[in-house]
Order: structure tokens, then sequence, then C-alpha cells
């Protein structure tokens, strides 16, 4: 694993949205695996940013996003399709038929699943993944004793994790409990990972992601056995690792 510590948010920001231009100049027919909640969206910005001042083009990168919660529509301001539209898609010149997001509404989560497996290994596969990790040591929506061997599936949202994304919500009782998310397996099998977080709430996560035994306990120990992740880290979610 790759851990490069930087002093704040703004740094981690800029740092991850330049790994991903440079990914996108090198290869402009990359396929981009996106993640959302907080940790992303300054790097989204800074995305955004490069691309307005002319140094990326986006026009024939894939795209595909590692979870949305289950069930909720696309147009709710909640839903992960409307985060990465707000953050990113409305901003860039990615196409619309490149992009691919898991359906919260749809009616056969099984076919759901099995087409968006299929769909990223018809793109050739992801060259790199943005992740970003939960206060319980979640990847995508795998939470602990997930199981290793997984592809995307239905996954039942831990009470942590529910009470940790409620404030997006009005209450906690609005949050959805259920998600489609990418499985473990899915995410091992990318090219190249890039796993930020930021902030001290994060820091043990990282610490037993790291350092700690690779178990299903804690889902993003396994990355230690991906080839190629590299970590950003603000200095307070690394401080137990340094
Ligand atoms: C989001 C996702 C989650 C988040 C994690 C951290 O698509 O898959 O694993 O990356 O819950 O969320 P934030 O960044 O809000 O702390």
């Amino acid at each position: 694993m790759n851990v490069v510590v930087v002093n704040d948010y703004d740094e981690m920001s800029k740092r991850a949205a330049s790994i991903i231009a440079s990914q996108v100049i090198l290869n402009p027919k990359s396929v981009l695996g996106f993640a959302t909640g907080d940790t992303p969206i300054g790097t989204y910005k800074e995305l955004v940013k490069i691309y307005k001042e002319g140094y990326i083009d986006f026009s024939d990168v894939v795209t595909f996003n590692l979870d949305e919660y289950y069930s909720i529509s696309k147009e709710n301001p909640q839903s992960y399709n409307f985060y990465m539209k707000n953050y990113l898609f409305n901003h860039i010149n990615v196409k619309d038929e490149n992009i691919h997001m898991l359906n919260g509404m749809c009616d056969d989560i099984e076919k759901e699943c099995t087409s968006y497996e299929n769909l990223i290994k018809e793109s050739g596969g992801i060259n790199l993944q943005i992740l970003g990790i939960g206060r319980n040591g979640h990847i995508g929506f795998n939470e602990p004793n997930a199981n290793f061997e997984g592809v995307t599936h239905l996954v039942h949202l831990d009470k942590g994790t529910i009470n940790a994304n409620s404030r997006f919500f009005n209450s906690v009782e609005e949050v959805p409990t259920k998600a489609i998310s990418m499985g473990i397996k899915t995410i091992m099998s990318v090219k190249k990972i890039l796993l930020l977080a930021s902030g001290i709430k994060k820091s043990e996560a990282v610490y037993h992601a790291v350092n700690g035994p690779i178990t299903p306990k804690v889902p993003g120990s396994i990355l230690q056995l991906h080839p190629d992740v590299t970590l950003i880290l603000d200095k307070e979610a690394a401080y137990k690792i340094s």
C-alpha cells in the first residue's frame, strides 16, 4: 500500500484530483470508478476546475459508481445518482451513455446486479477506483463481516452506517436501510485503487485497514492484498499509523 499523508482535506482533494486527471490524460478511454459521501466532494470540485481549465476531456471516459441506496429514485436529492450529477457529471463532458449507476428502484435486484457486473467486464474493467472508508471500515457498502468473494449485491446497512449517513437526511428514520453495492471481489478486481480519508473520525478505520489483520470484520483490510492501492490521508486520518 502506498500511503501519502497530506496536511488537510483541501490538499487531499487536490492530490486525488490530479491523480484522476493524470489517469484520463494518459488514457482518455479510462474506465473510472467513483464513490460518493463527504470525502470525495472536494476532489470532484477540483476535477471540475481542472476540466474547466481545459486540461482534461471526459468524452471517452466510462464511469461506474460503487453503490446506491435501495430503494430510492435517481431524482431523489439523497440518491447517489443525484449526488454524482450535482457534484461532477453535470459539470464535465462525460457522455450520458458512458455513465453507469446502479438503479435504486430496480424491480429485479439480482438482474440489476448481474447486468452491472457484466457491464464492468464488457468495459474492459475499471482502471481507477476512488474509495472512501466508513468509520466501521466498510468500503463501498460492504459492511463488517462482508463476504470477500462478493460481487455486486443487495446489502443491509449497519446501524452505525445508518447513523453516520443520517447527516444527509432530515432524520435517521429517513435513511434507507438497504443499498446495492459492488462487492469486495468487484472492488479487488479493479486495476488501481485510490482511497481517500480525512478527519480524526476515520483514523481508527484507517489504522485497522492498513495495519490490522486482513479480516472481514474490517472490510477495508482486504486492500492490503491489492497490488496497486494508494491512500491519500490527511494528518488526522493518518495519526494512528504515523
Ligand atoms: C460511498 C461509499 C462509502 C463511503 C463511506 C465514507 O459511495 O461507498 O463507502 O465512501 O461511507 O463516507 P464519507 O465520505 O461520507 O465519510
